[in-house]
């Protein structure tokens, strides 16, 4: 009785614990004990609603479907189930050195009224994602006490206290562990022992991440592609801390672990990047009666120590281009697309819509590299000529539209 209470109070603390064992051998392959917090867009009605539920505790190994894998033939893969026909797959890969999760796929019913109070449709949908960013040293238990944000297309699936291992030798958990990022605490700079101790009235200015990478995205679209970005990406978030300050979260988009996706309209050229919680989406659009393209819509959404941010501007005009040209600004240009998040570029060329196909065509160069080029006085000429002809254009436009509608 006092051993049955027992397991109950530390299931209730660890998590859901999972075992797969080899059908032939009975050896344990994999080991786990989860907690994930689950986010789940669905529609009820008309509306657009979050379902918000934990892995429960009575979730089980369906054992018929996980399996040990054979060699490196065939991957451990641990299939989890909950509810009423939800379920949960976690397949491993390993390379030399360590193993990983190499895809997760997620079944939810949406027929489950506990889980989906009012929903408007029934029957089962499937999600997944093969960008995980779950790894862990060959022979090592792989923990993670603080959020771990996995995204499944528009499910959001948050690990937490999370213990797991495959690939095991033991029918235990390793002694050895790897920690996750988000757990690992920055180590602080070593202070100088012979340096006089700095006045500790300022925070130290924070580290200067690395100029990111210049990477290019291709979208393709019915004849070919229709949106070319080559860009360095850095994203400058501002939170607000546990103790209500506002702090910057600054980081760059990765050339690895990226998945690219985009689509094409006659107007809209879309560029999706993903890389594990963070979603970026960047927007141009063609206003064919002016002839130009530019960059309408930015919005984020990605994983702040556990929280999500998500922001969005879908009245922005940068970057605005003659259509037949490209759009070219190789110094580190600010876009600010909310209060709350700018977004840094460097070294960018984009064109939307007229590519020849591969080629980007001739470049506009942006103020800031030309700025770099030229002399003062010519800088200064040159302005007064735009300003004097976005005035032109402005009092033209004005009347045009006067013109054509009734302005209010
Ligand atoms: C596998 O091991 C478990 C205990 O660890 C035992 O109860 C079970 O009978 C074993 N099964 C086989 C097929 O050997
Ligand atoms: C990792 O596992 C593979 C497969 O078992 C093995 O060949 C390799 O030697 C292991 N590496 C280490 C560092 O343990
Ligand atoms: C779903 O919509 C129905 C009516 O349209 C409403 O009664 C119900 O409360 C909604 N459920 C949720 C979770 O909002
Ligand atoms: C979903 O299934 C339930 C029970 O079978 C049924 O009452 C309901 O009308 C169905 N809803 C939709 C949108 O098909
Ligand atoms: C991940 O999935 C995407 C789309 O399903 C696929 O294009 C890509 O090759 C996969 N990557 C790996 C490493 O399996
Ligand atoms: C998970 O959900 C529970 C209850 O819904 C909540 O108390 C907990 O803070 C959540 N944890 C994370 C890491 O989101
Ligand atoms: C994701 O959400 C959008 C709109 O919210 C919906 O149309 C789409 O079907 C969802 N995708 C999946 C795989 O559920
Ligand atoms: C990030 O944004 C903050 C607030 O706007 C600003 O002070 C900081 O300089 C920015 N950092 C970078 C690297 O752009
Ligand atoms: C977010 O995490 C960083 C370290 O990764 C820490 O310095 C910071 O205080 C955390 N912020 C919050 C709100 O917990
Ligand atoms: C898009 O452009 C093509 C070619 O110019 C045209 O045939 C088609 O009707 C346009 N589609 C829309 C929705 O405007
Ligand atoms: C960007 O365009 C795509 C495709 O047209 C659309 O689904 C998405 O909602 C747009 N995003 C924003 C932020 O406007
Ligand atoms: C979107 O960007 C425009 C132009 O920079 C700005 O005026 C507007 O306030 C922004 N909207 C939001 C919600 O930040």
């Amino acid at each position: 009785m006092t051993v049955l209470l027992l397991v109950g109070i530390v299931q209730v603390a660890t998590g859901v614990q999972f075992e797969v064992k080899d059908g032939k051998t009975n050896l344990t392959c994999i080991l786990a004990d989860l907690s994930i917090n689950f986010t789940v867009p669905y529609s009820n009605a008309s509306k657009q609603e979050l379902a918000k539920f934990a892995l429960p505790s009575d979730a089980v190994t369906n054992i018929s479907k996980s399996s040990c894998g054979e060699e490196d033939a065939t991957a451990p893969v641990l299939l989890i189930e909950f509810g009423s026909s939800h379920s949960l797959s976690i397949r491993f890969g390993r390379t030399n050195t360590r193993y990983q999760v190499a895809d997760l796929v997620m079944s939810y019913n949406l027929s489950d009224k506990n889980f989906f109070p009012g929903s408007s449709e029934n029957g089962t949908k499937t999600v997944s994602t093969n960008n995980t960013a779950v790894s862990a040293e060959n022979g090592t238990m792989y923990k993670c006490i603080n959020p771990h944000v996995i995204r499944m297309e528009n499910v959001t699936a948050t690990f937490h206290d999370i213990k797991l291992e495959a690939y095991l030798k033991q029918s235990n958990f390793s002694q050895k562990v790897s920690t996750c990022s988000e757990d690992v605490t920055p180590t602080s700079a070593p202070v100088p022992t012979t340096a006089p101790a700095p006045v500790p009235t300022t925070t130290p200015a924070p580290v200067p991440l690395p100029e990111p990478p210049a990477v290019q995205y291709t979208v393709n679209g019915s004849h070919g592609p229709c949106l070319m970005v080559k860009t360095g990406l850095q994203m400058n978030i501002t939170y607000v801390t546990k103790d209500g300050k506002n702090a910057s979260y600054v980081f760059n988009i990765d050339s690895k672990g990226v998945t690219v996706e985009g689509t094409c309209s006659n107007t809209t050229a879309s560029l999706s990047l993903s890389s594990g919680s963070t979603l970026l989406t960047f927007n141009f659009t063609q206003n064919s009666s002016l002839d130009v393209f530019y960059l309408e819509s930015v919005a984020i959404s990605t994983d702040v120590n556990g929280t999500v941010f998500a922001e969005h501007n879908n009245t922005l005009n940068y970057m605005q281009t003659n259509a037949h040209k490209s759009f070219r600004c190789n110094s580190k240009q600010t876009l600010q697309i909310t209060d709350r998040f700018t977004v840094n570029t460097y070294h960018l060329q984009v064109q939307a819509f007229n590519l020849d196909g591969n080629k980007f065509l001739p470049a506009v160069e942006c103020s800031l590299d030309e700025n770099g080029m030229l002399v003062p006085i010519v800088v200064g000429a040159a302005l007064a000529g735009l300003i004097l002809i976005v005035l032109i254009a402005y009092l033209i436009g004005r009347k045009r539209s006067h013109a054509g509608y009734q302005t209010i």
